[in-house]
C-alpha cells in the first residue's frame, strides 16, 4: 500500500546571483559565494561528484580540511581553512526577494562555516512574503541573523536571540549592511528565555527556531536537542498566538520531515502543518539534502 502526501516538499533557492552549489559528492561540496569558491566537507554527499577533482581545484579559492569530527562531541566540524589562492578573509553577498535586498557579511570560521546557511533562503522568502508591519517575531538560535533581517524588511518587530555574543554582533552588522535598524538583540539561553516569556505571558505572531543538536547558553547552560526539544516546543506553543506562524528547522542527521510534521501536530493539533527538506540544487544536477523543516 502507498499513500501520497505533501509531507515532504523540497525547498531550494533558485536564481540567486551571488550563490551557487557548483557540485557535490565524495562527502564534500564546492560552492560559490559571490566571487569566492569554497570546498567544504559535506557528510550527506555520499555519491560520486559530477565534475572531476581537477575541475574542482581549477576553480576553488579555499578548502576547509577537517582534522577530526566530534572531537568535543559538539557535532561541529573541526579543522582549518587552506587558502588555494589569495582572497579576502571577509566579503559580502546579496540576496534579493520580494523586491527587497539583504546584504550578508561572510568570513571564514573555525567550524568550516562562513556565516550563512544558503539552503535557508526559502525561509527568508517565506518571512518576507508573510509578515506584516509591527507583527511580533521571535528568532531563536538565530546565528548571524539573516532570517531576522529578512523579517525586519517587512517592518515587523523582531527579537533575535543567540547564546554567542560574537554572532549577535555579526547579525547586527548584517542588519546595518541592509540599511535597517530596530531589531532587539538578546544574548541568552534560548530554553531559559522561552520559559521566562511563558511566565510573562508574552505572545508572538511568528516564531522561527533552528535548534542545534548540541549547544551552550552564555552561562554554560547545556542544550541537548534530544533531551530538551519537547520542553522547548511546549514553551513555544504557549507563546505563539493562536493564529501565529512558526518555522522549525532541524539539521541533526536522522530527523525526517514526517517526524517534524508529527512533532508540530502534537503541539499544534488544530493547525495545518507543512513539512519538507531544505536542499540545494547543484549545477551538476544533484539535490543535496541539508535540513528538515516544519511550518504552521
Ligand atoms: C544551526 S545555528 C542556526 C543557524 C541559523 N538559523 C541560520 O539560518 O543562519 C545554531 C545557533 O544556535 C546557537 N545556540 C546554541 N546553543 C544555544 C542556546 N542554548 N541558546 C541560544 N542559542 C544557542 C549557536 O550559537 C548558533 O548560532
Amino acid at each position: 500500500m502507498s499513500q501520497e502526501t505533501n509531507l515532504n516538499t523540497l525547498h531550494f533557492p533558485s536564481d540567486w546571483k551571488d550563490y551557487s552549489l557548483i557540485d557535490c559528492g565524495n562527502k564534500r561540496k564546492i560552492e560559490r559565494f559571490g566571487n569566492t569558491i569554497l570546498i567544504r566537507p559535506e557528510p550527506q554527499a555520499i555519491w560520486k561528484p559530477g565534475l572531476s577533482e581537477k575541475d574542482w581545484y581549477k576553480q576553488a579559492d579555499a578548502e576547509f580540511i577537517r582534522d577530526n569530527i566530534n572531537k568535543k562531541n559538539t557535532g561541529e566540524l573541526e579543522g582549518g581553512w587552506k587558502q588555494l589562492r589569495k582572497i579576502p578573509s571577509q566579503w559580502e553577498i546579496k540576496y534579493s526577494s520580494n523586491n527587497r535586498q539583504l546584504k550578508i557579511g561572510l568570513q571564514f570560521t573555525g567550524f568550516g562555516h562562513v556565516g550563512i546557511f544558503p539552503e535557508q533562503a526559502t525561509n527568508w522568502d517565506y518571512l518576507m512574503a508573510n509578515l506584516k508591519k509591527d507583527q511580533k517575531v521571535l528568532n531563536l538560535f538565530a546565528y548571524t541573523g539573516v532570517a531576522s533581517v529578512a523579517a525586519r524588511t517587512t517592518g515587523a518587530d523582531v527579537t533575535h536571540l543567540d547564546a554567542v555574543k560574537n554572532v549577535v554582533t555579526w547579525a547586527r552588522e548584517n542588519m546595518e549592511r541592509s540599511n535597517l535598524e530596530g531589531i532587539r538583540w538578546i544574548v541568552e539561553d534560548a530554553f531559559k528565555f522561552v520559559q521566562r516569556e511563558v511566565k510573562r505571558e508574552k505572545l508572538y505572531d511568528f516564531i522561527i527556531l533552528d535548534p542545534p543538536a548540541y549547544g551552550r547558553g552564555p552561562s554554560g547552560e547545556k542544550w541537548l536537542l534530544e533531551e530538551l526539544l519537547d520542553q522547548l516546543m511546549e514553551g513555544v506553543s504557549k507563546i505563539l498566538k493562536p493564529d501565529g506562524k512558526l518555522i522549525l528547522n532541524l539539521y541533526s542527521l536522522g530527523y525526517s520531515p514526517l517526524l517534524c510534521n508529527n512533532l508540530l501536530k502534537s503541539y499544534f493539533p488544530k493547525r495545518k502543518v507543512e513539512s519538507g527538506e531544505l536542499v540545494l540544487k547543484s549545477e551538476t544536477g544533484y539535490l543535496l539534502p541539508l535540513s528538515v523543516f516544519g511550518r504552521i
